[in-house]
């Protein structure tokens, strides 16, 4: 059996002695007690030496209990003060008197008459005189007769010592008979050890390899992000491009832009955080005006109404991403367009595990000549397909910016159907007011709840809580990918 050093120099130093104090051991080893204990309980799981453990009560002054030390209990010193009987009054005058008086009284050691304190005939001292007595003697006392007495008035109290011995086994004594090597053990090989052969004579310290390192948590990426960051992967291999935009949206794109009704009820207080600020309307907003009053000369006729422009002014948190595909769209015309992103988008709702006020969405829009609804049920199969769902089908919906429009559902074992988002082609009401002339396809994904299914969530707010416990646990490459 190899030993450590530690081991070897625990057991020359027990060798004499056979069994020891760890506090005496820690002397001869010139170490500290704890590290004694710790060797020794490592070289008890190995058989060479038992380790006893001795929990000991004792009870020490405390500071009020000091301050009496030799000189006596103060009813004790306030008795002796006086010979026989004394004036209640000068009594008063002795500095331990307040404490004294009553506990001489209890003791009935005095009696009070007429205003006169008189001796009486027993003064001998009680248990806990005598346990104080060791005490001042010895600084510290074991349990005993008295000793709770003091406790209760608060002049010792209790304090734990442990002491550890440590015996030498048969085991033990046979290896120590044996000559130990107790030279420093080499941990690094020097060049030179190496060079000149001297390695081959060197004690070497012994590795462990069956022993599990300590656990290492470096830096991850949180697992939302990386599916978040999968999504984009996926999306940029199929050919789209990154939008970007503002939390921040006026109306005019968040609703307007979009053929939404300025009376919709999804414009309410109670659906929408509505801000304080405003914003310019965009050049050309007049077509959008139109469309909305009277169908702007199209086949449309419109919502019919007056258009507010101060409505459609009026700063919100965008509720879906959607407006940055009319904004992107409005900005590029022409086809051919295949963009996305993925962002966070608001909306006013009760909160509970699967429903929160603010959440991601990933939106996307294909733009090109002739492009269908076929078109637009491929890419949202295909995306989910990548990003591990086999099954999806795709319901019919209502959107007010899309003619058709779908709601595509992923099948999830255990789950059933899961709705995870609309889609449908952009209705001429949206774009022709921006002069775009091709067929739109667009959808916006909730991405949480694909999130949620895929890392095995029940409550979506996991998410977005600052848990590193649960981002340590999540695996990289959990799921399929
Ligand atoms: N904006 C819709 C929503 O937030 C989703 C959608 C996007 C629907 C694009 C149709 C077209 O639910």
């Amino acid at each position: 059996m190899e030993l450590t050093l530690n081991e070897k120099k625990l057991l020359v130093a027990l060798g004499p002695m056979g069994s020891a104090d760890a506090a005496v051991l820690a002397e001869k080893m010139d170490t500290r007690r704890e590290a004694v204990v710790q060797y020794a309980n490592l070289a008890g799981d190995r058989g060479l030496v038992d380790v006893e453990k001795h929990v000991a009560r004792r009870y020490v002054p405390t500071e009020e209990g000091r301050a009496y030390i030799g000189r006596g209990l103060p009813e004790r010193q306030v008795l002796e003060s006086f010979e026989e009987s004394i004036p209640m009054r000068d009594l008063q005058g002795h500095p331990l008197a307040k404490i004294a008086i009553g506990w001489m009284r209890k003791k009935g050691w005095i009696a009070i008459r007429d205003g006169v304190v008189q001796k009486s005939g027993n003064t001998a001292p009680g248990p806990d005189e005598a346990a104080f007595a060791r005490l001042a003697e010895k600084g510290e006392i074991a349990d005993g007769e008295g000793v709770a007495d003091l406790a209760k008035r608060g002049l010792v109290q209790e304090e734990e010592t442990v002491a550890y011995t440590v015996s030498i086994t048969p085991r033990g004594r046979e290896l120590l008979s044996q000559g130990l090597d107790l030279r420093e053990e080499a941990g690094t090989l020097t060049r030179e050890q190496i060079l000149s052969g001297e390695w081959k004579s060197l004690p070497l310290r012994r590795y462990d390899v069956t022993k599990l390192p300590k656990r290492a948590y470096p830096g991850k990426v949180h697992p939302y992000q990386r599916i978040i960051d999968e999504m984009r992967g996926i999306l940029f291999d199929m050919g789209f491009e990154e939008m970007s935009g503002g939390i921040v949206q006026s109306s005019f794109w968040n609703f307007d832009a979009l053929f939404q009704p300025q009376d919709h009820p999804a414009r309410e207080m109670q659906d929408t955080f509505f801000l304080g600020e405003r914003r310019p309307l965009p050049a050309g907003y007049e077509r959008v005006r139109d469309m909305h009053e009277h169908g702007g000369g199209t086949s449309s006729t419109g919502w019919g109404g007056t258009w507010s422009a101060e409505k459609a002014e009026q700063c919100v948190l965008r509720t879906h991403t959607t407006s940055l595909s009319i904004q992107h769209l409005a900005a590029h015309p022409k086809p051919p367009v295949r963009a996305f992103c993925i962002g966070r988008v608001y909306r006013r709702e009760a909160i509970d595990p699967t429903h929160l006020a603010e959440f991601e969405q990933l939106e996307g829009i294909v733009m090109d000549e002739d492009v269908n609804l076929r078109h637009l049920l491929g890419f949202l199969k295909e995306f989910y397909a990548k990003m591990g769902f086999e099954k999806v089908r795709f319901r019919p919906g209502y959107f007010p910016y899309t003619e058709p429009s779908v709601e595509p559902e992923v099948y999830v074992d255990g789950l059933g159907w899961v709705e995870l988002g609309g889609s449908g082609i952009f209705r001429q009401e949206v774009t022709e007011p921006f002069g775009i002339e091709h067929p739109v396809l667009a959808w916006g994904l909730g991405i949480s709840r694909v999130a949620m299914l895929r890392l095995g969530l029940r409550d979506l707010r996991q998410l977005y809580r600052s848990d590193v416990e649960w981002v340590r646990e999540t695996p990289t490459y959990g799921g399929r990918r």
